[in-house]
């Protein structure tokens, strides 16, 4: 089988691939990247290695070029990761999450009606759901409720959804969704909660918690959601959507706090800093779906998968200060800067 991944060379992209190149070497593997501020090529130096695999630069709204590239390569699976994926950029500017978001998910969409594939598979976030309230432990999200995102980051991943299932609906695409909660772990870029506040507590920099640090996500480590999408390529049924979550709510506060206390810092460099405007209260997730068709469950701890995260951090020092000397630091201090 031939695997179209896009957006490859991102937090999530890369840990899919080197996933996928060990467990089934059988495939082949095309990357698609834009290689935008999130996309790093270094990530996957080690995949160039494979036979199997292969990157090419791309903008998935680029229709002409999108088309050539199913034309000439025959794609079977189709796996969408392609994104605009952080809250903060959307808030300053909505723009680029649509076009990528929306109009580039339509675009493979259309490739893949054009030439016809097995399977087309949209990663989605749990953030299309909205929010829970704190103080109701007991509401999680179920692949049945509305959608009713917050944030544009989160409008255009729904938007991405309700288009995917269109054209399953309208024009039989094979296609499946998963709606994942917060991601961590390697190759994470450092606008995320969890590598900033490890590079920014190594470097003995403020830590900025937004709001009063109340606000709660629910984590897993990323080799956790890279095993529940092979499975839901393997097994899912078509037409249907997927959550998958960690089962480990956690306060940001605490998260940060867990951080400080791992690296051995002082939790004076913790600052509360003005809310996101929007903020997310909770999201948790209600993963009995994947459980009762698939016997998956989370495998990776909190404290097992931090301190992996902080280890590879500590190993990979050249290849988060490359990021942090550059577009990173004018973003950091337009965001930050006016905050404390
Ligand atoms: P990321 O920002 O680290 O990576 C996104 C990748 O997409 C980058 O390599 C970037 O260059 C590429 N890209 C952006 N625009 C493109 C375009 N127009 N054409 C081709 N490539 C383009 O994101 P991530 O955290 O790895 O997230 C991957 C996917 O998973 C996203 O769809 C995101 O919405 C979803 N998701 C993420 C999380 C999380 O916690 N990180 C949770 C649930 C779902
Ligand atoms: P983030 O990693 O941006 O993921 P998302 O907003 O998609 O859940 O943020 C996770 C949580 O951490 C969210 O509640 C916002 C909060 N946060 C901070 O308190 N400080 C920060 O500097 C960042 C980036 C996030």
């Amino acid at each position: 089988m031939k695997y179209l991944i896009t957006g490859g060379a991102g937090f999530i992209g890369t840990n899919f691939i080197y996933y996928m190149l060990e467990k089934h070497p059988e495939n082949e593997y095309v990357c698609l990247d834009k290689l935008t501020y999130a996309g790093n090529l270094a990530n996957l130096k080690k995949a160039m290695e494979y036979k199997n695999f292969q990157f090419v630069k791309g903008d998935i709204t680029d229709r002409e070029f999108v088309f050539n590239l199913f034309e000439q390569e025959k794609f079977d699976v189709v796996v969408n990761l392609a994104a605009e994926s952080h809250v903060d950029r959307s808030i300053e500017n909505p723009g680029p999450f649509l076009t990528t978001n929306v109009l580039g998910t339509q675009v493979l969409l259309d490739a893949c009606r054009k030439y016809g594939v097995v399977r087309f598979h949209q990663i989605s976030t749990d953030e299309v759901y909205g929010d829970l309230p704190l103080d109701r432990p007991e509401l999680k999200f179920k692949e049945s409720d509305p959608l009713k995102p917050s944030s544009p980051y989160s409008a255009s991943k729904a938007s991405a959804d309700l288009l995917v299932l269109a054209y399953h609906r309208t024009y039989g695409l094979p296609v499946t969704i998963s709606r994942c909660s917060n991601n961590y772990g390697p190759y994470q870029f450092p606008e995320k909660l969890i590598p900033l506040m490890i590079i920014n507590a190594m470097n003995e920099k403020e830590l900025p918690v937004y709001g009063t640090g109340q606000n709660v996500r629910d984590w897993i480590y990323v080799t956790d959601h890279c095993e529940a999408i092979e499975l839901i390529l393997e097994k899912g049924r078509v037409g249907e959507v997927y959550n998958i979550g960690g089962n480990c709510e956690k306060r940001n506060i605490d998260v940060v706090k867990m951080i400080v206390q791992k690296l051995g810092k002082s939790e004076e460099l913790i600052r509360f800093v003005k809310d996101r405007p929007g903020h997310d209260l909770r999201y948790a997730m209600d993963i009995s779906k994947m459980k009762e068709e698939f016997g998956w469950e989370p495998k990776v701890g909190f404290e097992e998968g931090i301190e992996r995260t902080i280890e590879w951090y500590k190993a990979n020092k050249e290849w988060w200060k490359e990021i942090i000397n550059g577009e990173y630091m004018e973003y950091y201090n337009r965001t930050y800067g006016h905050m404390y």
